[in-house]
């Protein structure tokens, strides 16, 4: 089973994404998380995104459907979860085309409906542990007050990402409403699409994720 969580920066995507991957055994292909990993490994392709990133811009599609595919072809498990991508028309065509080429296919794709007040609040207030990736809010989900990661029971630094300021935000969330919310209708067209309201809490946003998935 292959699905694509859809939604603006903020809208839950990660924090579901690894749920299911807890859960189901799915694997997780957030474009984003390659993409920081890139940018770290001070490859020359990482200094050219770093800056991309920071401001807030999508980088080409030439690049993320390159890392895309090779996942594609080496990783096994329950099934992708497509997290942050596809994020163009031009994106989301080069995944069927990949889909189709392995013989594989598209489950769903579930929309992840929030407003921008919401994104804002939540997007200042991450951060997530520098250790595993555990997603955490200053807000809705705390860090432990003994500084344990409450998914890997270590005592990681916890980190806020670059672009997670009011000013790149808005950069992302105009990138989304002109280049990714088009998708939206892409899908509604081809049967795909399922909307979850992505402003209940996380247990609710789960459920609602589980009784599309089955
Ligand atoms: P990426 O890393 O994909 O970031 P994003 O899409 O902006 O999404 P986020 O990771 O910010 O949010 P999320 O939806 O995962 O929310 P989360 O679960 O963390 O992309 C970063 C950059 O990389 C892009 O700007 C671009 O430059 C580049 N990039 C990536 N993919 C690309 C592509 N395909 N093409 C081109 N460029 C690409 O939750 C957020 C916060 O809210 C957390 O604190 C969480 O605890 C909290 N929260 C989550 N759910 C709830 C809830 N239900 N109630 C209350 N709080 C909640």
């Amino acid at each position: 089973m292959n699905i694509i969580l859809l939604g603006p920066p903020g809208a839950g995507k990660g924090t579901q994404a690894r749920h299911l991957v807890e859960t189901r055994g799915m694997i997780q292909l957030s474009t984003g998380d390659m993409l920081r990993e890139a940018r770290s490994s001070g490859t020359e392709m990482g200094k050219k995104v770093a800056a991309i990133m920071d401001a807030g811009k999508l980088v080409t599609d030439e690049i993320v459907i390159g890392l895309i595919e090779e996942k594609l072809t080496t990783e096994k498990g329950a099934g992708f979860i497509f997290d942050g991508f596809p994020r163009t028309l031009a994106q989301a065509d080069a995944l069927s085309a990949l889909l189709t080429k392995l013989g594989q296919s598209l489950h769903t794709v579930i929309e992840m409906r929030v407003d921008d007040e919401a994104l804002v609040e939540r997007i200042t207030a991450r951060s997530t542990c520098g250790g595993c990736g555990e997603v955490y809010n200053d807000k809705t989900k705390p860090i432990p007050a003994d500084g344990k990661c409450t998914n890997c029971g270590k005592e990681n630094d916890f980190v806020r990402r670059a672009d997670d300021n009011e000013e790149s935000l808005r950069t992302r969330l105009m990138e989304y409403y002109k280049k990714t919310s088009p998708l939206i209708g892409y899908y509604y067209a081809k049967g795909d699409l399922r909307p979850v309201n992505g402003l209940a809490d996380i247990k609710e946003v789960r459920a609602s994720i589980a009784a599309i998935l089955g």
